[in-house]
């Protein structure tokens, strides 16, 4: 890039501040990015990546510091068709409007048509070629809302760009997203990179970031720690920086199903009613770690959300220390002990007006009120205790849940599953969005509740984290296809992808 032009930062963030009562998010933050780059934002949990989107998508205000788009200021505040034309941001679940159908959301806040007539077949038209243009194999008549996570996403960029966006905002895109979704969002990006469109890609996992980013700004503590461009950025680097100094730790739990011992939790041919797996069969020992990989679709999820009461099975039997649980219902799982962490943690996880003690407690409520009357104090005991357990930042009890960063309400979700100190725990992807070093304290957890017995369940997408485990089963269509034991990552890559 030599021309004079290129020069010009496609985002250029100056000085810029922001405080949330106590907690200064953002603190003298200037990044440059130009454009056609592909910027990677890291840092731990709470270090300010999500505010700093925020900033640069005008959906809040600095306090101080500006912003400009391409040598030109930022629209003004109130000026949402401004922002929107500028910039738009995909979220680990894009916040569409799912009521409505796919043509409709593509062209929301921007019918084709003359004054109030709208031309519902230019709009018909016009989203079936943006649909073929970007591979999207949906009918735009049908809702979005039955559209998968990597479809909405990829209907967000569409929509942006078709609208004449220019820079695309990744907030941890690829959480929820399987292997091969995966490789096709980082494709996609890098066809419209080399078309000129810019990028700033906020994610936990180095190597999607050392794969595709061409420059990356590290932020700690709401500061900047560096910024860089080209083969300065290096993964070696990048942990330095978010781990400041603490030592990364390989984890693989070696646990053993012992013998002649009641299995703590037990799927005897267990079919799901609606067909979403058939005849799994599992036994898992107290103290025992069973991992479950596959991919998006594969029905492993589900298995999770039958153990905890959320789905019914049509036939087989889901059994804790011998006896059958009822199916279906989570009331019942949860008196026979099975502690859950579900994959859709803003919808199933945590109420975000309630405080950090209320969603911890909320399961135990009976045992905060031991003579019948609730004891705030007990309350409070209880989630300092959990708090300490999974590291939250920061660690107070009474702030609500919304205002945490996305990686500490994760931390309160798995809080609240340990709470009732479960004899089973079914954790679904538990440390997705967290970071490398409150991941070591996740992990950390997960080994204390197996030495005390526990039998974990862990399910995930991520192949790093089916690592953990010596004991790893990999689902297909519903089925369990393969069970390996000390597999290597390439094993569990094979198995999944289903190359024998
Ligand atoms: N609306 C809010 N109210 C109060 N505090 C907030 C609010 N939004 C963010 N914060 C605080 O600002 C800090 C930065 O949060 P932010 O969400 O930007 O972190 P992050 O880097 O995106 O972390 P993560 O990796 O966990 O998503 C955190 O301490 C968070 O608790
Ligand atoms: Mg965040």
């Amino acid at each position: 890039m030599t021309t004079a032009t290129a020069t010009v930062p496609a985002i250029a963030i100056d000085r810029v501040s922001k405080t949330y009562g106590a907690t200064k998010a953002l603190q003298d933050v200037s990044v440059s990015i130009l454009p056609g780059q592909v910027h990677g934002l890291i840092g731990r949990n709470g270090a300010g990546k999500s505010t700093l989107l925020r900033m640069i998508t005008g959906l809040e205000t600095p306090d101080t510091g500006s912003l400009s788009f391409f040598g030109e200021e930022a629209p003004a505040a109130a000026d949402a068709k401004g922002w929107q034309q500028r910039v738009a941001c995909v979220y680990q679940r894009p916040s569409v409007f799912t009521n409505l159908t796919i043509a409709e959301n593509l062209f929301a806040g921007r019918l084709p048509g003359s004054g109030p007539k709208i031309s519902w077949r230019t709009m018909q038209s016009e989203a079936e070629r943006i649909l073929s243009e970007w591979r999207i194999d949906l009918d735009p008549r049908s809702l979005l809302s039955d559209a998968p996570i990597e479809e909405r996403q990829m209907l967000t960029i569409a929509k942006a760009l078709d609208a004449g966006t220019r820079i695309v905002l990744l907030d941890e895109p690829t959480v929820q997203l399987e292997g091969s979704a995966i490789r096709r969002l980082f494709d996609k990006v890098q066809e419209l990179q080399e078309a000129g469109v810019t990028f700033v890609f906020v994610s936990h996992f180095l190597r999607e970031v050392t794969a595709i980013c061409d420059s990356a700004s590290v932020l700690r503590d709401g500061k900047l720690l560096w910024s860089r461009t080209g083969d300065d950025v290096r993964s070696d680097d990048l942990v330095d920086a978010l781990l400041a100094g603490q030592e990364q730790r390989r984890h693989r739990v070696e646990t053993a199903a012992a013998s002649g011992v009641t299995p703590a939790l037990e799927l005897r041919g267990a079919t799901e009613k609606t067909g979403a797996f058939t005849d799994v069969n599992l036994r898992v020992a107290p103290g025992e770690l069973v991992a479950i990989g596959g991919v998006g679709g594969s029905g492993k999820y589900s298995v999770g959300e039958a153990i905890a009461g959320l789905r019914r099975l049509g036939s087989g039997a889901v059994v804790v220390n011998g006896d059958e649980v009822a199916s279906g219902k989570v009331k019942a799982s949860q008196k026979a002990g099975i502690g859950f962490v579900p994959a859709d943690r803003h919808k199933d996880g945590y109420v975000p007006q309630l405080s950090v003690a209320e969603n911890m407690t909320m399961g135990v409520m009976d045992r905060l009120a031991p003579a019948g009357f609730f004891s705030p104090r007990k309350q409070t005991e209880m989630s300092v205790k959990l708090i300490d357990d999974v590291a939250l930042v920061p660690p107070n009890p009474k702030l609500a849940v919304q205002g945490l960063s996305g990686g500490n309400q994760q931390k309160v979700v798995l809080a609240r599953a340990l709470a009732r100190d479960p004899r089973v725990l079914v954790l679904i992807s538990p440390t997705a969005g967290v970071d490398i070093a409150a991941k070591d304290a996740i992990y950390a957890l997960i080994l204390r509740a197996l030495a005390d017995g526990v039998a974990v369940v862990l399910i995930s997408d991520d192949v790093e984290e089916l690592l953990v485990s010596s004991r790893v089963l990999i689902m297909r269509e519903g089925r369990v296809a393969a069970e390996l034991a000390d597999p290597t990552e390439e094993d569990i890559v094979r198995a999944i992808e289903g190359l024998e």
